[in-house]
């Protein structure tokens, strides 16, 4: 169906930096650089500085980035890694993949961890905590580092959903031994394609993360260290994500704007939750703009009828899917999470008006839900 507002438009996005899109393909495409070249290099030099971190090493997808976190982590057999429950299932993939045993912790209000409820699952086994900072928002990084430190447990940060977002002025992706990043084609940093990394302050992580993307080879002497994989960032990707990197701050800023904008237009309605969660110590980027209703698939009908892109993250829980043999658990938050969000449009591709229509068309949606009831009570009173 054709949708008058979508949910991201990367062709709109392309046109308005196509001129510095073209002339990065050019560069690469004319002196045919397409493997681990300067592109890349450059990339990841400034995707560093722009987390604040050390360094950071290109990857070909966020779930890479997870996957050889876990591997750099140590983790194996035995081994216990704590997760959130609601975050996108690589996070836990990632875990499984490498031999360890993801141990799942429900998330609280604002959709990140229960920082309150992570202890509980800590013991012998427990090698790692992955906190997710999902939809652009800080996961409450002051707790997991302090118990952390505690339990001596390696930190690593699926960041896929927060480039650019800070918690106590310390952007996400520098507080673990690494932060892992996405650049798939939805994301704030989005790629034409996947693409990936970590950043690091360790040069060990480096080191093992260049040699694990490249089949385990080191490509000066031909020495092979690891059974690795074919998992590097392209140079054409890294070119095109280098060029978006340098809108990016702008484009952060616009988000936050059109977030506000949500706000203002949506505040009131009584059956339904925004996205603003006030704590002075969280720095966000709106990644998703996540609203919460328990009229939901309703509500989804509507904007679908209305023209209105919006997607769900995720109508079932990663644990409750039968194959893969995690379901069983029960978490009270992240199930009713599964039932009542949706995510509207949300990207810097949007105009005012576009998402006036978005404000409009859930305002609308409300409205009739009101009268619809008024009814049913009236009716109830003349029966
Ligand atoms: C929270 C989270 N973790 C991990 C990933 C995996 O990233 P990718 O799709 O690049 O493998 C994503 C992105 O889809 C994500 O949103």
């Amino acid at each position: 169906m054709s949708y008058k507002v979508r949910f991201v438009d990367p062709g709109k996005n392309y046109r308005m930096i196509q001129a510095e899109i073209d002339a990065a393909y050019r560069e690469v495409m004319e002196k045919g650089d397409l493997i681990l070249r300067g592109q890349l290099k450059r990339f990841e030099e400034n995707l560093a500085a722009f987390v604040g971190t050390k360094f950071a090493v290109g990857l070909n997808s966020g779930y890479d980035a997870l996957h050889i976190s876990m591997i750099i982590a140590g983790i194996k057999p035995g081994d216990e890694v704590i997760v959130p429950a609601h975050t996108f299932l690589a996070t836990a993939s990632a875990v499984v993949n490498a031999g360890g045993t993801p141990v799942l912790v429900d998330v609280a209000k604002d959709y990140n961890i229960d920082v309150s409820r992570i202890e509980e699952k800590i013991n012998t086994r427990t090698k790692a905590i992955i906190p997710v900072h999902l939809n652009g928002r800080p996961a409450n990084m002051e707790k997991v580092m302090a118990l952390a430190k505690k339990h001596k447990l390696v930190v690593v940060e699926d960041a896929c959903q927060s480039l650019g977002a800070a918690f106590q002025g310390k952007k996400v992706g520098s507080f673990g031994l690494t932060g892992c990043w996405s650049f798939y084609p939805f994301k704030i940093l989005g790629g034409y394609g996947d693409g990936g990394a970590i950043t690091t302050n360790d040069q060990e992580a480096v080191r093992m993360a260049t040699l694990l993307r490249y089949n385990g080879e080191d490509r000066e002497t031909g020495e092979y260290y690891y059974h690795g994989f074919t998992c590097l960032l392209d140079n054409l990707q890294a070119a095109f994500l280098e060029v978006k990197l340098r809108h990016l701050p702008r484009w952060i800023d616009r988000r936050r704007a059109i977030a506000a904008r949500y706000q203002a237009g949506l505040s009131g309605i009584p059956a339904l939750i925004l996205p603003h969660f006030p704590d002075p110590r969280m720095e966000e980027v709106f990644q998703n703009y996540v609203i919460r209703t328990p009229r939901r698939d309703a509500l989804f009908e509507h904007l679908k009828a209305a023209g209105v892109e919006t997607l769900i993250h995720w109508r079932k829980p990663y644990y409750a899917h039968q194959a893969l043999g995690m379901d069983g658990q029960r978490f009270a938050e992240t199930g009713s999470i599964s039932r009542e969000v949706i995510s509207l449009p949300m990207n810097v591709e949007m105009s005012d008006e576009e998402v006036d229509y978005v404000i409009q068309s859930v305002r609308s949606f409300f409205r009739a839900q009101g009268s619809k009831l008024k009814g049913q009570s009236s009716k109830l009173m003349i029966s």
